[in-house]
């Protein structure tokens, strides 16, 4: 059992992979400002932890705050060695995701993603905390590569919120060149994370305007959205529309605690970027066909203007990820699709009641 900070652990991606910490016996701090998220992530997460509330109280402590708060981070550390759990290693999914708003308001994005990651890896320092998973992403890639990608097809993002991304990369590139400092890192480059647990009781729960395929359909499919707006159907894919790698969240986040069992273990510095996809590729008409297959239903759709900024097809190879962590996704595009499904019929306002 290890003691680890969580930074965004309240977001998507994060909630799924602290019930799989918690479940494996991790002590997490959570850090979360809630700016995408919810604090009634707690109550979801303790209903599906299986261990009990006594133990429950005793391994998750979530804190609302700003990763750009110096003495709220700070302070984090500090108590984690007051309580005898000295933080050991941090997962650090805290950031704005946004391509589209990245490009109206780059400074926040840049403040964000990058300055809340320089100070965050500057107290991990002052508290001898070398070990960091980071959320990368499949857009820091060149659109100019070739699909399959690979972890050296070449980095060019075209957007702000990719080029946050590389920097902040390249900042823990850096800190693992300083010699005898033993950094530990791994950047997981996600694909297309969609589904939800299978409970139905944690999933995706954006705030706003939705710009991703996956919680548009999911709204289209409850009559919440008139219909899908496809971005485009004469793209160079078989039937015209784009083609991504869809990956389970629960895929996602067994990846993120095989990523930390593997640094933990790990008796020397290392740095590796690693992607985590399926390898396959699925369009957007065959992802809608699976949808209304499975779940039984119809989604009524318009093709529209291509999106700006898009691309045609995204996929990538995840043989470096399954050497390295012995990870393989286990869930199909129906998994994904039935799951995600459940958790918007359980939760048609997300958290919201
Ligand atoms: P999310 O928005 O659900 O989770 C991010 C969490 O970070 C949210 O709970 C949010 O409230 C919190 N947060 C944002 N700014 C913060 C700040 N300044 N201080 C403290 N907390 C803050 O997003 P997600 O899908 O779970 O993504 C997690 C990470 O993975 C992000 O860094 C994102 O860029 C990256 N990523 C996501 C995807 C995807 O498709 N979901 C793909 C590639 C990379
Ligand atoms: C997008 C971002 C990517 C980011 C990821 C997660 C862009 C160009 N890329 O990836 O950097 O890491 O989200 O936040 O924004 N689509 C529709 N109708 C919709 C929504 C989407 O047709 O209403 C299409 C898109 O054109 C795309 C596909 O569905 O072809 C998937 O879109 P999306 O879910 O936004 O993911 P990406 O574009 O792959």
């Amino acid at each position: 059992m290890s003691s680890i900070l969580i930074t965004g652990g309240a977001g998507f991606i994060g909630s799924h992979t602290c019930l799989q910490l918690l479940e494996e016996g991790h002590y997490l701090y959570i850090i979360d400002s809630f700016v995408n998220s919810s604090p009634q992530i707690v109550e979801r997460i303790e209903r599906l932890f299986s261990k009990g509330h006594e133990k429950f109280e005793e391994q998750f402590n979530l804190i609302g705050g700003d990763i750009r708060d110096k003495i709220l981070i700070e302070n984090i550390f500090k108590s984690s060695i007051e309580n005898k759990h000295a933080i050991e290693a941090v997962i650090h999914f805290a950031g704005l995701k946004s391509v589209e708003e990245s490009t109206l308001n780059p400074s926040l994005y840049w403040d964000v993603n990058v300055g809340g990651s320089i100070n965050l890896v500057k107290i991990m320092e002052k508290y001898n905390c070398r070990t960091i998973v980071f959320s990368s992403s499949a857009t820091v890639y060149s659109t100019d590569n070739k699909c399959p990608l690979s972890e050296d097809s070449q980095i060019k993002p075209s957007n702000t919120y990719g080029q946050t991304k590389v920097t902040v990369e390249n900042l823990l590139m850096s800190l693992y060149n300083i010699k005898g400092e033993d950094w530990k890192i791994i950047n997981l480059r996600y694909f297309n994370p969609i589904g939800a647990h299978p409970s139905g009781l944690i999933g995706e729960n954006p705030r706003g305007k939705i710009n991703n395929l996956f919680p548009y359909l999911n709204q289209v499919a409850s009559g919440q959205k008139k219909e899908l707006r496809i971005f485009g159907n004469d793209w160079p894919t078989k039937d015209g529309t784009c083609i991504r790698d869809y990956v389970h969240i629960m895929d996602l986040a067994e990846a993120h605690c095989l990523a930390l069992k593997y640094l933990l273990q790990k008796g020397k510095s290392d740095f590796l970027s690693l992607n985590i996809c399926t390898g396959k590729g699925t369009s957007i008409l065959e992802l809608m066909r699976h949808f209304e297959s499975v779940n039984s239903c119809k989604i009524p759709y318009v093709f529209v203007d291509r999106r700006p900024g898009d691309i045609a097809i995204s996929f990538a190879s995840n043989d470096l990820t399954s050497s390295t962590l012995k990870w393989s996704p286990k869930r199909n595009i129906s998994d994904m699709c039935i799951d995600g499904w459940r958790w918007q019929q359980l939760n048609p306002n997300g958290f919201e009641k």
